[in-house]
């Protein structure tokens, strides 16, 4: 298989093009990637040579299409995909994560190319801390911020492209990652390097807020299930049943690095920030027999805070520059 995966250089799609080189030797991947500030060669270093990197735009057509006239399948991560960059300059995620899955569209569309968009379960807003409801394939859309209006439109021209063009192509909505190679603008990684660098976590508003966390080798398998055995034209929604509030996570991360479990500080919340996020993966799995590898939270956390100890080479050069436009924005 020849496979085209954008965005590779990223935290999802590096972990995706690791995965998938130690348990596929027979899929060749090319990773293209633009080297946002998001992204960074260093996280494909351990397979350079087993993998093809091509540095360009997802809204480039010619080049896309090139590079889609010589792939099998095409598996779309590239996006921008931070939130809170999102409020501030909202025009490159318009750029990319609808233009950029336009382009690609386009492309797979002309050669007849299998496609996987991947999403966020953002797409469907948030729901209230008190209901029991989890997000379903039914949900309506319902986004709220730049970041998931932009992912949503995506995902909204897939499903057109499929029913007007008859593109074979699959969804998926996933619920919030965390593992190795996360860029730390991100909640987890942030607050484990701070500890590291004797900083006192920062928490958004009361910390209330609750996210369904999923490790990121999961959300990856679950992608090569749907490739493997997926329906054409349907949604997946990819979830591990890890709901945490970012107050309990926070704690954690101090409880498992040595430090009291209240040494961190309260600062003001993101505009318009989500309350919950919870994934009904159901369909996912009784479809496609998919489970999650990581039974424990915990535990996933204490290999990852591992992990950021470990590698404190990959994420120092990214941490300054992340810190002081934090500090801009008072939070
Ligand atoms: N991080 C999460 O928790 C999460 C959850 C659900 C879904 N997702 C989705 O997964 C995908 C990957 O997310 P991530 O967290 O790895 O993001 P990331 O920001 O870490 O990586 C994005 C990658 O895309 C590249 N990129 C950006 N614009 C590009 C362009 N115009 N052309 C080519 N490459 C470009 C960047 O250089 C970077 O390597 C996104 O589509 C995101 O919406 C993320």
């Amino acid at each position: 298989m020849r496979l085209l995966v954008t965005g590779g250089a990223g935290f999802i799609g590096s972990n995706f093009v690791h995965q998938t080189v130690r348990e596929r030797p027979d899929v060749r991947v090319t990773v293209l990637d633009a080297l946002t500030y998001a992204g960074d060669e260093a996280s494909l270093a351990p397979v350079a040579e087993q993998i093809t990197f091509v540095r360009g735009d997802v809204a480039d057509a010619e080049l896309v299409d090139r590079l889609v006239a010589d792939a099998d399948v095409v598996v779309h991560f590239a996006a921008e995909s931070h939130n809170d960059n999102s409020l501030s300059e909202p025009w490159p995620f318009v750029q990319t994560n609808v233009i950029g899955t336009y382009t690609l569209l386009e492309a797979v569309r002309r050669h007849g190319t299998r496609y996987h968009h991947i999403s966020t379960d953002e797409v469907y807003g948030d729901l209230e801390l008190d209901d029991p409801a989890k997000f379903t394939p039914e949900t309506p859309y319902n986004p709220s911020s730049p970041y998931s209006s932009t992912k949503a439109a995506s995902d909204l021209l897939v499903r057109a492209w499929v029913r007007s063009f008859g593109v074979q192509a699959t969804i998926s909505n996933c619920s919030n990652n965390y593992g190795p190679y996360q860029h730390v603008e991100k909640f987890i990684p942030r607050q484990i390097t701070n500890v590291v660098d004797g900083i006192r976590p920062k928490l958004y508003g009361t910390g209330e807020n609750v996210r369904d966390w999923i490790h990121v080798e999961d959300h990856n398998s679950a992608v090569w299930a749907i490739l493997e055995r997926g329906r054409t034209g349907e949604t997946y929604l990819i979830g591990a049943d890890g709901e945490e509030n970012n107050k309990a996570v926070v704690e954690l991360i101090l409880e498992l690095t040595g430090q009291p479990r209240d040494a961190y500080d309260l600062v003001s919340d993101r505009p318009g920030h989500d309350m919950r996020y919870a994934i009904d993966s159901t369909k996912l799995r009784t479809e496609l027999g998919w489970t999650p590898r990581y039974g424990s939270f915990r535990d996933g956390l204490a290999a990852t805070i591992e992990w950021y100890r470990a590698n404190e080479a990959w994420w120092r050069p990214q941490k300054d520059a992340t810190e002081a436009k934090y500090a801009q924005l008072g939070r």
